[in-house]
């Protein structure tokens, strides 16, 4: 099979901002306990943050890491995880069904991120509390000192504001399983409040308002407009979350969900913008898809009700997990022009692409290897090249492109990359690439992932699946022509 891409400068789709590279850590399962934090581990520093899981996490190259949650901020007291560690409170987390020993708290996560080379995102819980409580977090945060909450931080040993730049204004609050879920009209006052007292406490900040928990929900669309209208001239950005699972062991159909993805943002920028022109309004709002992932393996887990950091959410990822991965990372950089943040979830163990065994060792999973890729070579701006491709039909899609692909060009290093899958499921795919203004350019590296079976996996012992490096692909300075095995995500690097 033959496909063809068009590379021109003229094609730019938008600045990347590094925070597309973002992940997310909640109080859930052993994201916290047993994934980032254990003291103990013969690998922890001073702290109890594990060394290896920092290592992995510095490889992945992750600029901001969303916190606390989830479904867990909205039932959380953040006063309850600041002070002393032994006089803090356990707490049923009725989100998960666990009980939270608050060892880990706002400070030790901020500590955490300077130690991780990363930057935290905070929620704030607008489900069982408010506005106030929000903005006496941004207080103990951010403010210098000389008010009751910022010296309270000082008594607790951190002299210095955190200046924590972004806050998410609750969680999937349309969702009937989130503790203190909201209609449209509440939740777009209570966000409006929420946001304006915070950015008072803090000029600096942005916030992020909830959009719907999915695409899947009743109330996507309305609920995206409704919101907006009401907080509009207060945020700055609204979030898009949705997971996608291959339950009915459909390979084509399951690789075909990118287009769904790239539907939802397009259309949460229609509604973004449909506000906009109704307010005759100079400001854009952007995206924040700050939920993304493959989640469905570990569903229906049993855990022990009421115990702490039990195993929760553990998908092992296989194979076409990864490519699935691949293909929603290049359709996030197609949008980079509108989509600002986004968070893979989550970092470690729960739906993650690191995972650890308490007291043991940690691996990478297969979707580790697609985002350590791109989140490393996709720099400077995103070019959406024009692609011929052959198309087929599945069970859920119809017009599914073969090939899905995006190309990076970063001006500070020369460099430019092209990102590619092939879905098909057992045809090579010959590649031609014109490179037009980028002629000249030469391929300085070619790495894939491919030959495995849809359904492989990695182990402790085991990092089978992942990336390997091919021969160049042959170029004349104006083509280049590159074989794409069946089933394959592909890097190809140039520099001239
Ligand atoms: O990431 C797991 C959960 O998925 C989050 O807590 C929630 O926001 C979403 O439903």
């Amino acid at each position: 099979m033959k496909a063809k891409i068009t590379i021109a400068r003229e094609l730019k789709a938008g600045n990347i901002d590094r925070r597309i590279f973002g992940s997310f850590i909640e109080h859930l399962g052993r994201a916290v306990y047993g994934g980032i934090y254990e003291p103990g581990h013969p690998l922890a520093d001073e702290d109890g943050f594990r060394k290896d899981v920092i290592e992995l996490i510095n490889q992945l190259n992750v600029p901001v890491v969303r916190y606390p949650g989830g479904n867990f901020v909205s039932g959380y007291r953040w006063e309850d995880g600041i002070g002393p560690v032994e006089s803090r409170p356990k707490r049923l987390d009725l989100a998960w069904g666990t009980t939270e020993p608050n060892l880990v708290g706002t400070n030790e996560f901020m500590k955490w991120c300077k130690k991780a080379g990363t930057s935290p995102m905070m929620a704030v819980n607008l489900g069982t509390r408010g506005p106030e409580d929000a903005r006496r977090l941004v207080e103990y945060c951010n403010h210098p000192g000389g008010s009751a909450l910022s010296d309270l931080r000082v008594s607790h040993g951190y002299k210095e504001p955190w200046g924590v730049k972004l806050w998410c204004l609750g969680n999937e609050m349309d969702g009937p399983w989130q503790m203190g879920a909201k209609t449209a009209l509440e939740y777009g006052r209570t966000a409006l409040e929420a946001s304006k007292l915070m950015k008072w406490t803090d000029n600096s900040i942005e916030t992020v308002l909830c959009g719907s928990s999915s695409r899947q929900m009743n109330t996507f669309g309305d609920w995206e407009a409704t919101t907006l209208d009401i907080a509009y001239d207060s945020i700055d950005y609204v979030s898009l979350h949705q997971y996608y699972g291959n339950h009915s062991k459909d390979t084509a159909s399951f690789l075909a969900k990118s287009l769904e993805f790239d539907d939802f943002i397009y259309s949460v920028i229609c509604i973004c913008d449909y506000i906009k022109a109704k307010k005759r309004s100079k400001k854009t709002i952007n995206l924040s898809f700050d939920e993304w992932n493959v989640w469905y393996h570990s569903n229906g887990t049993p855990f022990e009700k009421w115990s702490t950091a039990p195993a929760q959410l553990e998908d092992i990822y296989n194979f076409e997990d990864a490519l699935l991965v691949a293909c929603m990372l290049i359709t996030l950089l197609r949008h980079a022009d509108r989509v600002k943040i986004a968070c893979l979830a989550q970092l470690v163990n729960v739906i993650a692409p690191i995972f650890t065994e308490n007291g043991g060792g940690s691996f990478r999973q297969t979707i580790f290897y697609p985002f350590e890729q791109m989140s490393n070579h996709a720099k400077g701006y995103a070019i959406r090249p024009i692609i011929e491709s052959d198309k087929y039909d599945c069970k859920e899609f119809t017009d599914v492109p073969y090939l899905e692909s995006v190309v990076s060009y970063d001006e500070e290093n020369g460099e430019m990359a092209v990102f590619c899958v092939n879905r098909s499921l057992d045809e090579e795919m010959q590649l031609d690439i014109s490179l037009l203004d980028f002629e000249g350019y030469k391929p300085i590296a070619f790495d894939s992932m491919d030959g495995y079976g849809v359904n492989e996996e990695n182990t402790f012992n085991c990092e089978k699946v992942c990336m390997h490096s091919n021969p160049l692909p042959d170029s004349d300075g104006k083509y280049v022509t590159a074989k794409l095995k069946p089933l394959s995500f592909n890097v190809i690097r140039f520099k001239k």
